[in-house]
């Protein structure tokens, strides 16, 4: 008989053979940064995710950095929006503002930027509008660029842009390099679907379309082919890291990018992945050791990077398992 069971006996044999390993510095961390002074709001609909206003920030920064976490994922939350999201490119902004100040606290901290339109426009969708209301691609990239280039200005290591517009990569890999960021790297939203696990999101970053929908832009869930092939035009354009989004119901595309292509592979575990399972095991339905599992399934599908709200949660796992 095999017996498969001897490797399964102890927490010592468990761990000697345990095949994949996470480790506190595989997650980016999203940090949501609001406009005001003395702001720290937990978001209602994210339990123990929260608004940081600009001066809050150094002891938040603190706390992750001590927890182990090097990277952060910013997303900036404002009033002022118009039709083409100038706050989004102002220097004076608040993800500008929040770059300079992180890096202030420690130059150490990996400063990745969400670079879209729809937490800066007074409609919501993610770039510019036609009169029919069409989210018009080739208009969009070069405000997609002003945005990118503005993070880079700030200090940002890395810009994330999310928008789903064609070519966008490409152009905004151009505007970095003729503006002399030509280390300023690029993670790019690749295979990002049109998921109703943004939602939570959408109330905390006040991002959500004002009329429609994003599945013109977004990718159809149900498509495995395309994903891979958006990833590869992103790797085409100067993605040096490319993203599939969300984690948890995409596993197999996350699986076929790390098979397929030799960038790093991102994976982000959404908003509503994390209140699903957070408020699961606040409610008593599920034991809290869930949340490992499920970051684990991530990992174990190839992902090299994990951005999740989860990962202040699993600095309590890592050492022990
Ligand atoms: C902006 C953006 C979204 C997310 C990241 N960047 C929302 C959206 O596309 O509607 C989702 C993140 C999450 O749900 O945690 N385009
Ligand atoms: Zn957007």
């Amino acid at each position: 008989m095999k017996r498969q069971r001897r490797l399964r006996k102890t927490d010592g044999l468990r761990s000697m053979v345990r095949e994949t390993r996470l480790s506190m510095r595989d997650f980016i961390y999203p940090i949501f940064v609001i406009e005001g002074e003395n702001i720290k709001n937990e978001i209602p609909s994210m339990p123990g995710v929260f608004h940081f206003s600009i001066d809050k920030l150094e002891d938040e920064i603190k706390e992750i950095v001590e927890l182990g976490i090097k990277s952060v994922l910013l997303f900036g939350v404002t009033k002022s929006k118009d039709w083409c999201g100038s706050s989004g490119f102002d220097d004076e902004g608040i993800v500008q503002q929040a770059v300079r100040e992180i890096k202030r606290i420690n130059k150490d901290v990996n400063v990745i930027t969400d670079v879209c339109m729809c937490e800066y426009t007074d409609h919501g969708h993610c770039g510019i509008l036609d009169n029919d209301g069409y989210v018009n691609n080739d208009k969009t990239l070069a405000f997609l660029a002003k945005i990118a280039l503005s993070h880079a200005k700030a200090g940002a290591d890395m810009v994330a842009p999310s928008d789903m517009m064609d070519g966008r990569i490409g152009h905004i890999r151009k505007v970095l390099d003729e503006n002399g960021f030509v280390n300023t790297g690029i993670m790019a939203y690749s295979a990002k679907f049109a998921s109703n696990f943004y939602g939570p999101f959408r109330d905390a970053a006040e991002s959500a379309p004002s009329f429609g929908d994003r599945k013109s832009y977004q990718m159809d869930p149900s498509n495995y082919r395309e994903a891979i092939l958006e990833c590869e035009y992103d790797i085409e354009e100067g993605a040096d890291i490319i993203m599939v989004k969300p984690a948890l119901s995409y596993l197999d595309v996350i699986k076929g990018a790390k098979d397929r292509f030799n960038v790093p592979v991102a994976a982000y575990n959404v908003s509503g992945e994390y209140s699903m399972l957070k408020l699961a095991v606040e409610n008593g339905l599920l034991n809290e050791d869930a949340i490992y599992e499920a970051v684990m399934s991530i990992k174990r599908a190839g992902a090299d990077i994990i951005i999740t709200y989860f990962a202040k949660d699993m600095a309590k796992y890592i050492d022990k398992w």
